[in-house]
C-alpha cells in the first residue's frame, strides 16, 4: 500500500511537469485526487487493512494527497505566470505611436463657398432667400425684361417642362419673388442651383450661382461698386485687383460685368486669364425700370442693384481647381482636400 502511494505520488509529480495548460492540469488532477481518482480508490480500500495498518497508511494518504493537491496548484500556478508573461510579451502595446484618426465626412466645395459667400453678405446686412429650380416662365423671363425672341429663351440654352415652366437658368427669378412678396428696402442674396443646356469642358448642365440684389431709395451705381468691391475682397483677399467692365442684361441698366485681377499670374497674363490679366467673375447693374414695373415697385421713387455669381467659377479660382467635372464626380480623393 505504502508502495502504491509513493508511485502515485511519484507519476503525479512526473505528469505535472508535462501539462502545458490549463484544461490538461484539471483534466489530470482528476485523474488522481478525483472522486474515480487513483488516490481516491486507495482511500476507499483503507478498509480491507488491519487496525494497525490502517491509521498509519490513512495518515500516510492524506500527506500524498495534501502534497499532490499541492504540487498541482504550484503547477496552476506556474501555467498562469507563463501565459501572462507570453501575452505581456507579445501584446506589448507603444503608447508612443501615433492615433488612429477617424474618418470625417466633410463639405463640399460647392456648399463651402456658398456659406463662405452667404457670411459676407450676411454682415454686410443682406438676407437669404430661397426660389424653386423648377420655375415658371414668368420669374425666369418675363418679368426680369426678358423678351419672347431673346436668345436666352432659345431652346438650346433653356430645359423646358412645358411650354410655360422651365428649369431655372439662373437664380435672378428670386429677385422677382422677393420683390413681389415685400416693400422696399430690400437687401436679399439668394444661393441656389441652376441650369442650361450646356456641357462641355467649363460648362456643366447643372451648376450654381448666388444671387444679390438691394433695393431702396437713393441707391446709386457708387453703392454696387462698393459692396462689390468689399466682397471681393472679402472672397479673395484685399487689394484684389477689381475691373468693372460695361455689358448688357435685358434686367439690368446699366449693366456691368466685375473682372478681379487673375489669382494666378496676378495680372501680368496667363494661360488661365487668356493672357488678358483679368477674370470676370460676375454680372451686376442696377436693376431696370421694368424690372420694377412687373414687381410694382415705383421706378420714381425706388433705385437699386443686382448682382449675379458662377460658384463652380468662383470655387474654381478660390481654391486652385482646374477642371470643372471635379465638382460633380465626388472622387473622395478630390472631396478630402477641403
Ligand atoms: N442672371 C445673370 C446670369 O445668369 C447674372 C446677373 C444677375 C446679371 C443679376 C446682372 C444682375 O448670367
Amino acid at each position: 500500500m505504502k508502495q502504491k502511494l509513493a508511485d502515485i505520488e511519484l507519476a503525479a509529480a512526473e505528469v505535472s511537469q508535462k501539462i502545458s495548460s490549463e484544461a490538461e492540469l484539471q483534466h489530470e488532477k482528476a485523474r488522481f485526487l478525483g472522486r474515480k481518482g487513483e488516490l481516491t480508490a486507495i482511500m476507499k480500500g483503507m478498509g480491507q487493512l488491519s487496525a494497525e495498518e490502517r491509521p498509519l497508511v490513512g495518515a500516510l494518504a492524506n500527506e500524498v494527497k495534501q502534497r499532490l493537491e499541492e504540487l498541482f496548484s504550484r503547477r496552476q500556478d506556474e501555467l498562469r505566470q507563463q501565459d501572462l508573461d507570453r501575452r505581456l510579451a507579445t501584446e506589448q502595446i507603444d503608447v508612443t505611436l501615433p492615433g488612429r484618426r477617424l474618418r470625417t465626412g466633410n463639405k463640399h466645395p460647392i456648399v463651402k463657398i456658398t456659406e463662405e459667400i452667404t457670411e459676407i453678405f450676411t454682415a454686410l446686412g443682406f438676407g437669404v432667400a430661397e426660389g424653386p429650380e423648377v420655375e415658371k416662365d414668368f420669374y425666369n423671363f418675363e418679368a426680369l425684361n426678358i423678351p419672347k425672341d431673346h436668345p436666352a429663351r432659345d431652346m438650346q440654352d433653356t430645359f423646358y417642362v412645358t411650354d410655360d415652366v422651365v428649369l431655372r437658368t439662373h437664380t435672378s427669378p428670386v429677385q422677382i419673388r422677393t420683390m413681389l412678396k415685400q416693400a422696399p428696402p430690400v437687401r436679399v442674396i439668394a444661393p441656389g442651383t441652376v441650369y442650361r443646356r450646356d456641357s462641355d469642358l467649363t460648362h456643366s448642365p447643372m451648376f450654381h450661382q448666388v444671387e444679390g440684389f438691394l433695393v431702396d431709395h437713393h441707391v446709386t451705381f457708387g453703392d454696387l461698386k462698393g459692396i462689390l468691391t468689399t466682397f471681393i475682397d472679402e472672397c479673395f483677399g484685399k487689394g484684389t485687383g477689381v475691373r468693372f467692365r460695361p455689358s448688357f442684361f435685358p434686367f439690368t441698366e446699366p449693366s456691368a460685368e466685375v473682372d478681379i485681377a487673375c489669382v494666378i499670374c496676378g495680372g501680368s497674363g496667363c494661360r488661365v486669364c487668356g493672357h488678358s490679366g483679368w477674370l470676370e467673375i460676375l454680372g451686376s447693374g442696377m436693376i431696370d425700370p421694368e424690372v420694377f414695373k412687373s414687381v410694382g415697385y415705383d421706378p420714381e421713387v425706388y433705385s437699386g442693384f443686382a448682382f449675379g455669381m458662377g460658384l463652380e467659377r468662383i470655387a474654381m479660382l478660390k481654391y486652385g481647381v482646374n477642371d470643372l467635372r471635379l465638382f460633380f464626380e465626388n472622387d473622395l480623393r478630390f472631396l478630402r482636400q477641403f
